[in-house]
């Protein structure tokens, strides 16, 4: 395992899985992502893909007819499991690069901040038409991913320099998804000490410095859909 910034073998999905859930319960603090997200998922047939420590499961499961959480982590499907027992939830422990559903069978996939974390893009373009495999001709993908610019980016040093973040976000353009809501929002952590330790921990000391101002850090989002 290393800890290639939140990348698909991060230590933060395997062992230092704990980490990642104090990081997953900080960000989006105001739920602005859920309730933006709620009316789409409502009584549909949803797949939430790379559902990690099942920060929007536990939110969503209960509004859907049926809900898929798929990750490529054990560890991580742990701490799900934990949140969410119920019999309209079904965990799927696979990479999302043969997604074990029929063909045409999910109304709605959401999927938030995945497909970034895996490095090739064949595998990624691999991803999205499993996606597309399992999709209703009907149905919808939403993607939440981080927007260029604000305080989280520039902790991560993805800003000023904004190259990886537009590369990243021009590749889900070009596969044909648009943007469907872009907004601010903030991870809210115990104390400011938590939010050092989790994100020194993640990107390490040395890409954070003394960026970390407080227990609260500012987050642009942007959901994309197709
Ligand atoms: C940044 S986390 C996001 C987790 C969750 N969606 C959330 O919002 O907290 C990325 C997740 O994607 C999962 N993941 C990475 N590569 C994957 C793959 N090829 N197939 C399935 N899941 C994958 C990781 O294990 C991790 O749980």
């Amino acid at each position: 395992m290393n800890n290639l910034n939140l990348s698909e073998k991060s230590k933060n999905y395997y062992e230092e899985n704990d980490i990642y859930e104090i990081f997953s319960i900080a960000e989006d603090y105001p739920n602005k992502i859920y309730k933006c997200l709620l009316p789409k998922v409502k009584n549909k047939i949803v797949l939430d893909l790379g559902c990690g420590t099942g920060k929007f499961m536990q939110k969503f499961y209960k509004e859907t007819d049926k809900y898929y959480g798929l990750d490529l982590s054990n560890e991580q499907l742990k701490i799900a499991k934990n949140k969410v027992k119920s019999d309209n939830v079904q965990f799927i422990c696979c990479s999302a690069e043969n997604i074990p559903l029929s063909d045409n069978s999910i109304d709605v996939i959401i999927s938030t901040w995945v497909l970034g974390t895996i490095q090739e893009i064949d595998r990624r373009n691999k991803v999205l038409d499993e996606m597309k495999r399992v999709l209703k001709h009907d149905g919808n993908i939403y993607l939440v991913e981080n927007d260029i610019g604000g305080e989280f980016e520039e902790i991560r040093n993805r800003y000023p320099n904004i190259k990886r973040t537009k590369d990243y976000n021009d590749w889900i353009e070009s596969k044909g998804f648009i943007c469907y809501d872009k907004f601010e929002t903030y991870f809210k952590f115990k104390d400011k000490k938590q939010a050092k330790k989790i994100f020194n921990n993640i990107w390490g000391e040395e890409v954070v410095g003394n960026k970390v101002k407080s227990n609260i850090i500012k987050q642009k989002i942007i959901i994309y859909k197709v």
